[in-house]
């Protein structure tokens, strides 16, 4: 096609949106001659020890399921022999908020009282889903299923009290958003992120980062958060965790860069690096990545640190390191300002000596002591390193869990609800089975209590299931349960005699709880012991309900079609089985939208904002869900039939809520342009806002979009708009307008 193309290239540096500018106020120079002045009396040994991050088993041993007990000797071998500026992770399982406040006092009294520059120590922690390392901590659903909400205000209220928690602790730094896209469902670390677009995962990611940090880091209810893992983790092209990942520079600034360049521009602390390689090249390795990408481009100012073992990974497991020795170098030399060593000295032994024999410079050490120094001054910490004793007080708060509620209200999305089986009126007698109806681990997924989410027995009894959630709403005389298997045969006979006594069957299905790499899968499908206890149901011929409990979209098989209603629950928390009760019997409509495509068949992985020679056939759409009233859209009105580069194009559609009960919205504006010099999505979400509306209530909903928006990355891997046709799409409403 003959058309002019007009080639703007816009500032890397505005598009990408970060430049030093924008920086917060915690991370600006106020601290930097304290910085300076402290650096400079500094010895070699401690510097390098302040880029040594060692896991809490070194100094510590377990003293019960709830607390660890400290190793005085082993602390000060790491603090006043090796100078160590961090300590990280539980040491296994959650410890009580007393427990924590022993731990933070005694390591922060051995680094400021019995060290010459007594320069405390910054902990780090996991709080993924809420502050899941301390007993009784708000636990919310987890990250995809927060996207699920469409509500910004809900993850910066959970993200509010996350950082209140996990300081409540007396630790200060966050390793959480993860900002990977989950554009492969067999990767098990898919519910960790804010869904497959990224434009969802930049604005639920920056809302996070920037309410976690605050206006001062050094309020006793924020942290330093840390945007990771630093790039293309979410993708390995096998769907296996901490494996090879091919992105085309283009695609990657397209879509993975995006949600990290929006945490930069609000001005994230520190960032994690992905344990793995994009195009042969580990990140931890890579100048072009950590340097290159996120300093110049992205106007990054925090500090980098490893993940965990993965500087040892350079020549244990990538091979691009003969030995660790190398591997230090190679990493330090990369742009890595912290090592999660995280079990030894030997990267501190080996920092040492490469510096000593000239082959790393002081001025790199120097740079990295810098960065993660300004850190602990904007985070307070050489004015008060303790925990505050009164701020137990902010643990698990009523105003936390009634956030949470609403929370997990608001992901549970309906898929699926023929003849409107749902909400279900309370006087049915009802059976429950399934997997995933009995237990509260399956509700919370990974980073819940353990890494892997799976001690049952730690999980707080007052939670309830959603059998338990059920028999509280209708009654336990009106249910019956049925215990159902996640992947072994059963016994199908019996539940189908109990099925034919009840009215409806609700049948809780999904995945056992797993993180990182033991939550790899070879089969991306349902297990069949799921699917045949579905089956085995239907001949009852009762009307059948599927609930959802999964931390990726699981294919359906034939459950898609034999269920009457699915209601997908992601992993939604502490409060989720109360909140899917709420759902099933119509005490809550339901609101939530996929914030992924749900595939329906394994070798067809297509992704919502696919290419028009693709195919998109998933067994629902990114953005789908449904709810107990109807809203209309009508009179999508544009500003302008045609706009210049430099101009705003306002958008406005009327929505009303056209059924018989009140409901919330989430109203997506996609984008398609019609013809560019790389070839364009079909559509792409560029705006999107939660509605409430009453039954007959009708709001206009205005958006707004700007040159950014109609922007793409070029053949040249830069930013480029081009003129021509784009259609907007609202709803079943469209409208076309041109760009001159
Ligand atoms: C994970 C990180 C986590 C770190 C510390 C690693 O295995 O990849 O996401 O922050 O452990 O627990």
């Amino acid at each position: 096609m003959q058309r002019t193309i007009m080639l703007i290239i816009m500032s890397v540096m505005v598009l990408m949106g970060g430049c030093a500018e924008s920086l917060r106020p915690s991370m600006q120079s106020k601290e930097d001659k304290r910085v300076e002045k402290l650096l400079a009396h500094m010895t070699l040994e401690e510097k390098v020890g302040e880029m040594t991050q060692l896991t809490l088993e070194v100094v510590s041993k377990r003293k019960d399921d709830r607390s660890v007990e400290i190793n005085m000797e082993k602390l000060r071998e790491a603090i006043v022999t090796h100078h160590v500026g961090s300590i990280l992770n539980c040491g296994g399982s959650a410890n009580t908020i007393d427990n924590w406040h022993e731990i933070i006092t005694t390591i922060q009294d051995v680094a400021t009282k019995e060290t010459r520059l007594a320069i405390p120590v910054i902990y780090g922690i996991d709080s993924i889903h809420g502050a899941n390392y301390i007993v009784d901590g708000t636990l919310f659903p987890q990250n995809f299923a927060i996207a699920a909400t469409g509500n910004v205000d809900l993850v910066r209220r959970a993200s509010e009290i996350t950082a209140m928690e996990t300081r409540a602790a007396g630790i200060p730094w966050n390793f959480n958003p993860v900002l990977g896209l989950a554009r492969n469902p067999l990767w098990p670390r898919f519910y960790e992120t804010y869904g497959e677009d990224p434009y969802l995962a930049s604005i639920f990611g920056a809302a996070y980062v920037e309410v976690q940090q605050g206006e001062d880091m050094s309020d006793p209810a924020r942290v330093a958060a840390c945007m990771k893992h630093y790039l293309g983790y979410s993708v390995p092209r096998t769907g296996k965790d901490r494996t090879p990942a091919h992105i085309p520079d283009r695609i990657l600034r397209e879509y993975f860069l995006k949600p990290f360049a929006a945490a930069a521009k609000v001005g994230v602390a520190t960032c994690m690096v992905n344990s793995s390689e994009i195009n042969g090249l580990p990140v931890h390795a890579s100048k072009y990545y950590l340097i290159d990408i996120l300093r110049n481009e992205l106007g990054f100012e925090g500090f980098v640190v490893s993940d965990w073992n993965d500087i040892n990974n350079l020549w244990q497991r990538e091979k691009v390191a003969a030995n660790q020795r190398e591997a230090v170098k190679i990493s330090v030399m990369a742009g890595v300002d912290m090592s999660m060593v995280p079990y030894d000295y030997s990267f501190t032994n080996h920092l040492i000596d490469l510096v000593t024999a000239g082959e790393v410079p002081m001025s790199r050490i120097d740079e990295a002591v810098r960065r993660i120094l300004k850190v602990k001054f904007a985070l307070g910490l050489f004015d008060n390193p303790y925990p505050q004793a009164d701020a137990k007080a902010n643990l698990a708060t009523a105003g936390a869990t009634a956030l949470n509620l609403q929370a997990a209200r608001e992901c549970i999305t309906l898929l699926k609800n023929e003849n409107n089986l749902l909400p279900l009126a309370s006087d049915k007698k009802v059976l429950v089975t399934g997997p995933t109806a009995d237990l509260i681990s399956v509700m919370n997924g990974g980073w819940t209590i353990t890494w892997q989410g799976d001690r049952e027995d730690l999980y707080p009894a007052e939670k309830l299931t959603v059998l338990e959630a059920i028999q509280a709403k209708i009654g336990a005389g009106n249910v019956q349960y049925v215990p159902g298997p996640f992947d072994q045969a059963s016994d199908l006979n019996a539940i189908l005699e109990v099925a034919r006594q009840a009215d409806v069957a609700i049948v809780c299905l999904g995945e056992k709880t797993y993180c990182e790499t033991p939550g790899n899968i070879d089969d991306l499908n349902l297990p069949d012991a799921q699917k045949n206890l579905v089956e085995a149901i239907t001949r009852a011929n009762v009307p059948l309900v599927a609930v959802l409990l999964e931390g990726r979209p699981r294919l359906l098989g034939s459950v898609a079609e034999q269920a009457d209603a699915i209601v997908m629950g992601y992993l939604p928390g502490q409060e989720g089985g109360v909140a899917i009760a709420d759902v099933l019997f119509g005490d809550v409509n339901p609101s939530g939208k996929l914030p992924f495509t749900y595939p329906k068949h394994t070798g067809d992985l297509t992704l919502y904002d696919r290419k028009n020679s693709e195919n998109y056939q998933p067994q629902w759409p990114f953005g789908h869900g449904l709810s107990y009233t109807m809203f209309k859209y009508e009179n999508l009105v544009l500003s302008n039939s045609k706009i210049g580069v430099e101009d705003a194009l306002t958008i406005s559609v009327d929505v009303t809520n056209t059924g018989t009960r009140s409901g919330k919205e989430i109203v997506q504006l996609y984008l398609q342009d019609m013809v560019r010099s790389v070839t364009p999505p079909v559509r792409q979400l560029k705006r999107f806002v939660k509605v409430d509306l009453n039954s007959g209530e009708k709001r206009i909903v205005t958006f707004t979009l700007t040159k950014d928006d109609l922007s793409f990355i070029g053949e040249d891997s830069l930013p480029a708009v081009e003129p021509g046709m784009f259609k907007v799409y609202i709803g079943d409403q469209e409208a076309e307008f041109e760009l001159m």
